[in-house]
Order: C-alpha cells, then structure tokens, then sequence
C-alpha cells in the first residue's frame, strides 16, 4: 500500500503542536535550556531587559530575576567568568558541563521561575540577556 504523505504531515504536526502545548519545560527542562541548531542570538536591549527582570508576570510562582539577584545577589563566583562557562546550579540539576549566558536565563526561567523557557528567537530573551550581561560587568565575586 502507498503511504499516504498528508496523514504523515498531520501527524507530525499534532506531536508538534502537542509538545508546543506541554511545553519543554515540562517533560526535559534540560534539553529546554540547549541553544537549537543553527541559532543566531537576535540584538538585546538592555533597557528593555530591565523591565522584564524586574517583571513577575515572566514566573508563575510571583518571583521576578530581581526577586532574588537584586545587587547580584544569588550569583555564583562563575558569573565573573565570560561565556561559555560552568554554573553548578545548571551542572547539579541539569547536568549542563558550559552554557551560554542565554541559555542560563532559560535555567532560571525553568528552574527557579517555574517557567516555561522563553522561544529563542524572541526580543524578550535577547532583551533580557542583554540586560543580564550588563550587570556582569559590574559583578565582583565575593571571594
Ligand atoms: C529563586 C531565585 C532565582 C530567581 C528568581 C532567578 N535566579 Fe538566576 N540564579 C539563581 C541561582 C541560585 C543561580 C545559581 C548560582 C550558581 O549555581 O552559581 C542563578 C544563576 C543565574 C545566572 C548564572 C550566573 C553565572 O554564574 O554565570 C544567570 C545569568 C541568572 N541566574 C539570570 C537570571 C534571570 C535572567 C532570571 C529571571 C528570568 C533569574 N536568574 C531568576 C537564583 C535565581
């Protein structure tokens, strides 16, 4: 019998819309936080940015990034380092050996924002790592 390439392409575009609808965080926040193939970070404004740091609408648990890294705090010693780099909260939990500092905006947007992570070709997440790369080079660690 021939297969019949429209039942194909339903089929194919229900899993993707399903998984679209569970979200990645769901069933594999780590796989969530990896940058896609091909990926090209689009221009951040970091004005913009700081809005949405300071935004609790981005969590669904009232926090916002400010909630908890206000004056940087709840950085590691590792956020002085330059990109792409260990963080041990990424590494425990996810078991993510280097990220990007995009792709460690989508850890904390999956970990302790108990969101879903932001699509990678939106303005939010480039807005919101420029923002957080701004406050990089200000950070000292503490020892
Ligand atoms: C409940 C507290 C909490 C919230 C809310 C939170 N974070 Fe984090 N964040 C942490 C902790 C804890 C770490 C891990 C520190 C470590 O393991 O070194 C971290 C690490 C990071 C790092 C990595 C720093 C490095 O060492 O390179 C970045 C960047 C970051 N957070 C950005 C954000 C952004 C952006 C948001 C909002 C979308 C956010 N965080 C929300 C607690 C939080």
């Amino acid at each position: 019998m021939k297969s019949n390439p429209f039942a194909w392409r339903t089929l194919i575009a229900t899993g993707l819309a399903l998984a679209a609808t569970l979200g990645f965080a769901g069933p594999d926040p780590a796989a969530s936080t990896i940058r896609p193939p091909g990926y090209q970070p689009l221009k951040g404004h970091a004005k913009a940015g700081m809005a949405l740091f300071n935004d609790t609408k981005l969590s669904t648990n009232g926090m916002s990034c400010a909630s908890c890294h206000t004056n940087h705090a709840a950085f590691g010693a590792s956020f002085a380092q330059p990109y792409p780099h260990t963080v041990a909260m990424a590494r425990d939990q996810l078991g993510r050996k280097s990220v990007y500092l995009d792709e460690m905006v989508q850890a904390c947007m999956v970990m302790p924002m108990a969101a879903r992570p932001l699509p990678w070709n939106s303005q939010a997440l480039a807005d919101l790592t420029a923002y957080t790369a701004g406050l990089q080079t200000t950070f000292k660690p503490a020892h």
